[in-house]
């Protein structure tokens, strides 16, 4: 099983009011995309990886390369899938259909080994892929005008993490056929085609950066992930 690592980072992040894109700010003395990258990247399977940028970037020359995994960068797009789009595409010739794609998020920084493992071995047993998710623990409200609307039962409900593993054909399949949908993951794509992708419970410690506090608190589930 050969395994290639697709990372989109050609967000800008305005959710964090930073004076840079949320990849670029500093983790432990790091770019937030150093660690995700090399965290994407620590799978045995792995034979390259591919690193969607910004057509204005101007912090890639920073991010150290992982070790033993050739890393190539593309420009990204104006979504979140057309920055995976175009990552697919650089991979045509060397990628096979049967390739597994793990899509993981630049802004993800404390990516558990454990939880690396279990979502490509899922994805390996599975046709229709796998991704890292965690069942929702709060109750759910919808909001109208400030108040509560409704309480939305949260049974079955999970949020979708990544990595998010695939077979490379099927991913560039769904995520052509994807093209000006609403498609927010990989595996929204993937269920336009009538699949089913399995969720693989992960842990709370692969937080997305989003919000200027999100930085401290994965400051602390680096040094959680180290003990
Ligand atoms: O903004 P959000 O947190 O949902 O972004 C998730 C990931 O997608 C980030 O790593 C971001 O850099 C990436 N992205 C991208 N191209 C875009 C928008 C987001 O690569 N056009």
């Amino acid at each position: 099983e050969r395994l290639w690592v697709v990372v989109p980072a050609a967000g800008r992040g305005t959710r964090m009011g930073a004076d840079r894109p949320k990849q670029y700010l500093r983790l432990a003395g790091r770019p937030v995309l150093e660690h995700a990258l090399h965290r994407a990247c620590a799978h045995p399977a792995a034979a390259g990886a591919v690193v969607a940028l910004a057509a204005d970037d101007g912090g890639w020359g920073e991010v150290r390369p992982p070790e033993g995994v050739a890393v190539a960068t593309v420009t990204g797009g104006a979504e979140r899938c057309d920055s995976v789009r175009a990552a697919l595409a650089a991979l045509a010739g060397r990628a096979r259909a049967e390739d597994l794609v793990a899509v993981h998020d630049a802004a993800r920084p404390c990516l558990p080994r454990r939880d690396l493992e279990a979502v490509v071995a899922a994805a390996a047993a599975d046709a229709d892929g796998a991704l890292l998710a965690l069942p929702v623990g709060d109750t759910l409200k919808r909001e109208a005008e400030g108040r509560v609307a409704e309480t939305v039962p949260r049974e079955g409900l999970w949020r979708a993490l990544t990595p998010q593993v695939f077979r490379y054909g099927l991913l560039r399949e769904a995520l052509e056929g994807a093209a000006g949908a609403p498609v927010t993951d990989e595996a929204a794509a993937v269920e336009r085609l009538g699949r089913r992708p399995r969720l693989v419970a992960g842990s709370p410690l692969n937080l997305k950066i989003t919000h200027p506090g999100d930085l401290a608190l994965a400051a602390a589930a680096l040094r959680l992930l180290e003990e």
